[in-house]
């Protein structure tokens, strides 16, 4: 593809490499299962890309003016996380939203003519409604983390429910995501309508289950986006194991008991889950 090897140098291209690397390692990006959006500051991308440079524009289906002129490095569609660290400038683009917010710039990366994930939509619309909460606010991960899917087979799927149940699967789940998680009804994946369901959950946590499909989460760090992830896929895999124990579950954290956790630990748990 003509590669300067240029990205091997780029500290942000190099944190999604990593990150896509540990997200397959895990199980949790099959074939092309899986996308990430990192918002750069400009400084930043320019320090690096020749930004003037724009190889192709293409025209955006939803609009988002809130995010005019920002830089984002996005995995590509149909790429492969397995892929990435092969061919970083293949598998990944940096692409800059026009000023009227109705199409976008790629400035490098899709080398082989692709483009940035079909889930472009529910990026961008939960990184609207994540800047609004915190403007230190970064990246957007969505993965097809087994044990989560698994778990919207068999639990109920109201939010105050499931939030409760993983947050009783491991003690340090309450503190690592207080405000729960939010719940989707099944949709089609890749479509403006799951992007907007999706960012509408965004505006109050900062993880959202897909039922039978994966989990979007939002953080201001690479590290701590995929630590969120991986905390709540903990807490679906100890419930997968022991919900189908035969001997059934015999003890549970109390409600009490997350309570004081909270207190302990300075954390607001989601109003409506806990009763005391
Ligand atoms: P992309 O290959 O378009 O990123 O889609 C993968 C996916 O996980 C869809 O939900
Ligand atoms: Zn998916």
């Amino acid at each position: 593809m003509g590669t300067t090897n240029i990205e091997y140098n780029i500290p942000f291209v190099q944190e999604v490499m990593e990150a896509t690397r540990n997200m397959w390692e895990m199980g949790w990006d099959e074939r092309n299962g899986g996308n990430i959006s990192y918002l750069v500051d400009e400084a930043e991308v320019k320090k690096y890309i020749d930004v003037t440079k724009v190889k192709r524009t293409l025209p955006l289906e939803f609009p988002v003016k809130e995010l005019a002129g920002k830089y984002f490095v996005v995995t590509g569609t149909g790429k492969y996380f397995k892929n990435v660290t092969l061919a970083p400038d293949v598998n990944l683009g940096i692409i800059r939203v026009a000023a009227d917010g109705m199409s976008f710039d790629i400035v490098w990366g899709y080398a082989d003519g692709g483009r940035p994930t079909s889930e472009l939509a529910a990026h961008f619309m939960s990184h609207i409604e994540r800047l609004k909460k915190d403007p230190q606010h970064r990246i957007i991960m969505h993965c097809h983390s087994t044990n989560v899917i698994a778990m919207t087979f068999v639990h109920d799927l109201s939010e105050k429910a499931f939030t409760k149940t993983l947050w009783q699967m491991c003690t340090e789940c309450l503190v690592v995501f207080p405000d729960g998680v939010g719940v989707l009804p099944w949709f089609v994946p890749g479509t403006n309508e799951i992007g907007r369901a999706t960012a509408e959950k965004m505006k109050d946590c900062r993880l959202v289950v897909w039922p039978q499909h994966g989990i979007f989460g939002a953080g201001t760090t690479m590290d701590e986006t995929f630590g969120l992830i991986e905390t709540v896929e903990k807490a679906a895999e100890v419930y997968m194991l022991v919900s189908s124990h035969r001997e059934g579950i015999k003890q549970t954290i109390t409600d009490q008991e997350l309570t004081d956790l909270a207190k302990a630990f300075g954390v607001t748990p989601v109003a409506g889950v806990l009763k005391v």
